[in-house]
């Protein structure tokens, strides 16, 4: 592991680890599981990984929901499971983000469970968010605002003595309590949270909700513009479109998280090795996420807008420019992503005709179901642009392997809470969440060594499995290891956008260094442009660029 700010030009690969490999062969995975298949990322060339939560929880919200935030839950196996994870990787030249859910705790936190066993207006209780409720017998809630998976954001307590009690906020599920991010104890908790990671080696945090910690003072009621939860603003431009929030809601995007960050950067500081904080912060429009990587708060910030955008030309020449600037104004690098475990597998959304809002997934009832066919061409064509830009690229684990996002999920098999909490009215996130498939002949597809997958796999996906892709010329994670290749050996993280005119509007070209890439995101065939050809994400008929495919010619 070489180099400075190696941040600023990573390719970072998610994994979710309930997902990604199965060790023990109980459907569920593991990190030893992970250890075993590190191998394979470093063929495919990623420079880090980033582990969604792994630590002690009761799965409520598949690990979001943390019991213990220096430990990790027996479903994925041992502290030192994650200290060989680590090792492996290191040796390997990969670098380990963990993930940080601070805005809150599981309901079995013992601190929260201290809270709820303590008298009201006591010093435990004050970690947390808890408040009378309204109405004669203070029967309805606090306030009006709602869960991000639906429903209402307050759940009232019942006092040791049986009597109905104060009401507690949780953004999120009712099993995962808000603190309250203005108590000194929190912070300083957290602070050990930190140094308890850094001190194991970790490269960084992906820190979940980095725009919900801080709450508006008095908690005013807030009617969102889109009704029906949303974890808040990003701008986007195509099928799914929320253009802006009018104002800021008092949940998202207060002044005082910046504190926060600043706080937590000196102390990443103290640590040699360039450790890095990243934001998951769903904010609107780019120039305010950048306030999120101001140079003394974090890394870098997950660019939503890019991840929101439809697959059209001059949207996508908007958002490239917007991201440069907006992020380039206060010296951070922009990042990339299309797909994460939130959000509709981009193989399957930018094939969508219709509105989407993030974690309101698609399922079997879904009107006008996307054509697998278009979306994989034209998510190998948006991931070949993407990985030509400069900065900072997410890939969120089996984008490499083209998979589509599960629809025909039986609702037996569904654990996400948005599912639950909108009595199926929202399919929620678990259609990108299914096991991946490593082994075609395999049982679970060589998830692990048994038949068994927390989620089922469907039939299709023998073919999409990494042994059916591997060397096979054409194959999705061919196309992904020949643009990692190339993004390095041309330092294209490092480089920058011209765009290239005399293109039709639909046509997206641009020269990064030595690299020349056009992408068709029309349906009509345009001629080849001159130049030796690096890379294409789908065949090329007669010399010409087909709809749907993006080329990499040298310059
Ligand atoms: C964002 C995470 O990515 C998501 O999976 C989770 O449900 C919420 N934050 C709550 O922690």
């Amino acid at each position: 592991m070489t180099g400075s700010e190696w941040w600023r030009t990573a390719v970072i690969y998610q994994i979710y680890p309930r997902s990604f490999a199965d060790a023990n062969g109980d459907g569920m995975g593991d990190l030893t599981g992970i250890t075993n298949r590190l191998p394979a990322l470093r063929a495919l060339g990623i420079d880090a990984i980033w582990l969604s939560p792994f630590y002690t929880s009761p799965q409520n919200d598949a690990g979001y929901d943390v019991a213990d935030y220096c430990d990790v839950d027996p479903l994925f196996g041992t502290l030192a499971d994650f200290d060989t994870l680590q090792h492996t990787a290191h040796e390997l030249g990969i670098r380990v983000i963990v993930d940080l859910v601070p805005n809150h705790s599981s309901s079995e936190h013992p601190w929260f469970e201290a809270a709820l066993a303590a008298a009201e207006g006591s010093e435990e209780r004050a970690h947390y968010i808890f408040r009378d409720g309204q109405g004669e017998n203070g029967d309805l809630p606090p306030n009006n605002w709602d869960s991000v998976f639906g429903g209402n954001a307050w759940t009232r307590v019942t006092n040791p003595d049986g009597t109905p009690g104060q009401w507690y906020l949780h953004l999120f599920d009712t099993t995962q309590p808000d603190f309250d991010w203005d108590n000194e104890w929190v912070k300083a908790q957290f602070r050990d949270v930190l140094r308890f990671w850094l001190d194991r080696g970790a490269d960084g945090f992906r820190v979940d909700v980095a725009h919900g910690m801080i709450k508006a003072a008095g908690l005013p009621d807030y009617t969102p513009p889109v009704a029906g939860g949303s974890m808040g603003g990003a701008s986007t431009e195509g099928p799914g479109i929320i253009t802006e929030w009018p104002e800021t809601a008092p949940y998202w995007a207060q002044d005082g998280v910046h504190d926060i960050y600043r706080d937590w950067r000196l102390i990443l500081d103290e640590y040699p090795g360039d450790r890095i904080l990243a934001a998951e912060a769903w904010v609107d429009p780019l120039s305010h996420v950048a306030e999120w990587v101001r140079p003394d708060e974090m890394h870098q910030a997950f660019n939503f807008a890019y991840l929101e955008t439809a697959w059209a030309g001059p949207a996508l020449r908007r958002v490239i420019d917007d991201s440069l600037a907006a992020f380039g104004a206060v010296g951070a690098p922009s990042t990339w992503v299309l797909s994460n475990h939130d959000v509709v597998r981009h193989a399957s959304r930018l094939a969508l005709n219709h509105e989407n809002l993030q974690g309101h997934g698609i399922g079997p009832t879904t009107p006008d179901l996307p054509d697998n066919v278009i979306g994989l061409h034209r998510a190998r064509a948006a991931s070949a642009l993407m990985l030509a830009l400069p900065g900072s690229s997410y890939l969120y684990q089996g984008e490499e392997l083209g998979l589509p996002e599960v629809i025909h999920l039986p609702d037996s098999a569904r654990e996400d809470p948005t599912w639950f909490r909108t009595n199926g009215e929202r399919y929620g996130r678990d259609g990108c969440r299914v096991p991946l498939p490593w082994e075609a002949a395999a049982p679970s597809y060589g998830f692990g060594p048994s038949a068994e997958s927390w989620l089922p796999q469907p039939d299709e996906w023998a073919g999409l499995a990494r042994d059916a892709q591997v060397g096979v010329a054409g194959s999705t994670l061919e196309l992904y290891t020949l643009a990692l290749g190339l993004r390095r050996e041309h330092a294209l993280g490092l480089g920058s956008v011209e765009w290239l005119d005399g293109h039709a509007d639909e046509i997206v070209a641009l020269r990064n260094g030595a690299v020349t890439v056009v992408a068709n995101t029309g349906a009509t065939s345009v001629p080849l442009p001159a130049g030796e050809l690096l890379l294409a994400s789908g065949p090329l008929p007669g010399n010409t660029l087909p709809g749907d495919t993006t080329v990499w010619l040298r310059a």
